[in-house]
């Protein structure tokens, strides 16, 4: 496989040649350059150290202005079908701020997602863990397992946004149209951008309502929030409501998926786990090294620099593969083993340095309730079809998972 395939959202529908490619990479030339037909030529970043050197130091490799690779006939649709109007007149989000600025609009919401700050949701996770596992409601059945698992994320992080379950199936099409919508499952006419703008629209009243009646929760403390005494501009406050609804759901979805079809793939880890439930921190830890659901994210160099020997110019473009760090054999010892037990785990499911993962907490605790309730309530658990993955180079894992199941007995 080219080193170019890195570019085509089918090699992420194979993990074992998307694991292939990048272990080649890896061992032969581990930042190589790549001018891929129809994209902005970039150096994939593939090892875990120059993927932590190029995150931390964030002076040198900033975010803006372009968050992930697609292609770039793709965009120019996209822009066309939304009359030319550009991304940042409608949304600016953190993923995409740099600096002070970056600072300033994250501590809007940094103690809401740290462990004490979630404290108070735990309950309500905890029981949503319940009501979705009791979809699987036959003592003996089958079911598409992912749609158990891309519902419990949805309706944590849409009722932390305002959004009634009623509206959920709609913001469920629109985030996938939004972070994978190289998937032909997940297209929308007008492309991601469509999907933004009537995000937009619907974000509108939720954020009106709450300046009018605040309350306690998260879209509540953003739509209040202000820097320098000034209430944020309506495209920093939709960025907010955007990058919660989109970064906070699918993402952990997948994490739940395909860290599913991991322990039916590894049966022997899963009884380990039943066994010694209190292996569960760790458990979380590899679900989230195997299944890496964030792709990748770039950043440009400011000034000329050298990297793991290659001279990076100023403006050029990195693409930081964080699949490729989560596997790399100088860091993990048979990184291709899936081991609930593995100590240190230093995964970059999460990335690292200033932009690192906001909802990292909220996702581990999703993560473990999840799989605790599931043990606690199935007693056998088995594929029952062919694993379907997302189409996408950004954000993806299983999107279909057929599984047989068997219930413990009603105690
Ligand atoms: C398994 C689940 C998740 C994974 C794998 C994941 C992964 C990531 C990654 C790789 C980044 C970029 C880090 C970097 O550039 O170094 C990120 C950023 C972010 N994530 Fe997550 N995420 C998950 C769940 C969540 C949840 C549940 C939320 C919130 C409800 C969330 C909100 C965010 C936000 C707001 C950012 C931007 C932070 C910034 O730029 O300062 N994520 N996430």
């Amino acid at each position: 496989m080219p080193t170019e395939a890195i570019t085509d959202p089918r090699t992420f529908t194979d993990p074992a040649a998307l694991h292939g490619l990048l272990a080649r990479i890896r061992k032969e030339d581990p930042l190589p350059f790549i001018a891929a037909d129809d994209y902005a030529p970039f150096w994939l970043v593939s090892s875990h150290s120059d993927i932590l050197e190029v995150e931390r130091n964030s002076a040198q490799f900033i975010n803006a202005p372009r968050q992930a690779l697609l292609p770039l006939s793709y965009e120019r649709q996209a822009r066309a079908a939304a009359g030319g109007v550009e991304t940042a007149a409608i949304m600016r989000n953190l993923i995409l701020m740099d600096g002070e600025e970056h600072k300033a609009y994250r501590q809007i919401t940094q103690s809401y997602f740290t462990p004490k700050g979630l404290e108070s949701l735990i309950g309500d996770i905890e029981q949503l863990a319940t009501e979705f596992i009791s979809r699987m409601d036959q003592s003996e059945g089958e079911i598409d397992f992912a749609q158990v698992a891309m519902a419990f994320p949805l309706r944590v992080v849409m009722t932390m946004l305002g959004v009634p379950p009623a509206d959920e199936p709609m913001m469920l099409r629109l985030t996938q149209q939004t972070l994978s919508s190289q998937d032909p499952e997940f297209q929308k006419e007008g492309g991601a951008r469509a999907a933004m703008l009537q995000m937009y629209s619907y974000f509108q009243k939720i954020i009106a309502d709450l300046r009018a009646t605040p309350n306690d929760t998260l879209a509540s403390v953003i739509s209040n929030a202000r820097i320098d005494g000034e209430l944020l501009a309506d495209r920093d406050v939709f960025g907010y409501f955007n990058i919660t609804a989109t970064a906070g759901h699918d993402t952990t979805s997948y994490a739940i998926t395909s860290g599913m079809l991991a322990f039916l793939e590894n049966p022997d880890e899963l009884a380990k786990l039943r066994t010694d439930p209190a292996l569960m921190p760790l458990a979380v830890e590899e679900i989230l090294r195997w299944t890496t659901p964030v792709k990748h994210f770039c950043r440009t160099a400011v000034n000329d620099c050298v990297v793991a020997g290659k001279a990076i110019k100023a403006g050029d473009l990195l693409l930081l593969s964080f699949p490729s760090g989560s596997f790399d054999d100088a860091i993990y010892e048979d990184p291709f083993t899936f081991r609930i037990d593995r100590r240190p785990n230093r995964h970059l499911a999460f990335g690292t340095g200033p932009h690192v993962c906001l909802g990292q907490y909220l996702a581990r605790f999703e993560l473990a309730s999840f799989f605790r309730e599931l043990l606690d309530k199935v007693e056998h658990i088995e594929l029952a079809g062919t694993p379907r993955f997302v189409e996408g180079s950004f954000v993806g894992g299983v999107k279909h998972l057929p599984v047989r199941y068997r219930l413990k007995p009603a105690a």
